[in-house]
């Protein structure tokens, strides 16, 4: 058989890169904590079917423990434009104490999340954990289902366990800006999400067209 790449075919390695972060949306996720204060936990393992939103969160972190329990969250989606904001989190973890390995790795307690990041909470209209006033989206929802990856049982403090989580929109709030005036629909002509992409922070790049699915 002829390897010989044929002209224009790009030539291929096999590479094992640490991540495989190709780029999804970054979401704040807004839960309570059991003394009924606020946590928020950056994530961009976070994809839409529906109405159901599938969250992947480590299971040692608070925002994880917290969704499970209280079966509630908010789902905040971050403008490109609060990355420094997002990356002011990045460090902190709800959980006290810190688990080791990530103490070890320069993670801190930090109770404070909104006042850490500089963002505003706003109170939400069906669940408990607030919504964040400077992202253009908040989704409220509840929990409909969770198992950990593995399959094994829910194991806390396992440095590689996380939890594929289920969450049910309930309702979604948007800023008045980021809509098609009279309807439903987002502007996407003036939404910017904030991506992650490998670990580096991007924003979208220009409109390339639509799917034949499109109704704005
Ligand atoms: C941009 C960004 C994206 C992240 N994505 C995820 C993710 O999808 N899932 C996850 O478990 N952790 C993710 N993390 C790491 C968590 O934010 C981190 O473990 C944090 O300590 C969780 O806080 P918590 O313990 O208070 O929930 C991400 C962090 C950043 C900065």
């Amino acid at each position: 058989m002829d390897h010989t790449p044929a002209p224009n075919i790009p030539v291929h390695r096999i590479i094992d890169p640490p991540v495989l972060y190709f780029g999804t949306p970054v979401v704040l996720l807004t839960t309570l904590n059991l003394d009924g204060s606020p946590n928020i936990s950056p994530m961009s393992s976070a994809w839409a079917l529906n109405d159901r939103i599938v969250l992947g969160l480590a299971t040692n972190g608070q925002g994880s423990e917290n969704a499970v329990r209280e079966g509630e969250c908010v789902i905040n989606y971050a403008p490109a434009s609060l990355w420094e904001k997002v990356e002011r989190l990045a460090r902190t973890t709800g959980r006290n104490p810190v688990p080791e390995y990530k103490a070890a790795g320069g993670y801190y307690y930090e109770p404070h999340k909104f006042d850490a990041a500089g963002l505003t909470p706003l109170p939400s209209d069906i669940v408990g954990p607030p919504r964040i006033a400077e992202c253009p989206f908040q989704i409220e929802a509840r929990i409909v289902a969770a198992h950990a990856s593995d399959g094994h049982p829910w194991t806390i403090g396992c440095e590689h366990a996380f939890a594929i989580i289920e969450a049910q929109a309930l309702r979604v709030h948007a800023h008045e800006e980021a809509t098609l005036a009279g309807t439903d629909h987002v502007d996407v002509s003036r939404w910017k999400p904030l991506l992650y992409v490998f670990r580096h922070y991007l924003e979208v790049g220009r409109d390339l067209g639509r799917t034949f699915k499109a109704t704005a």
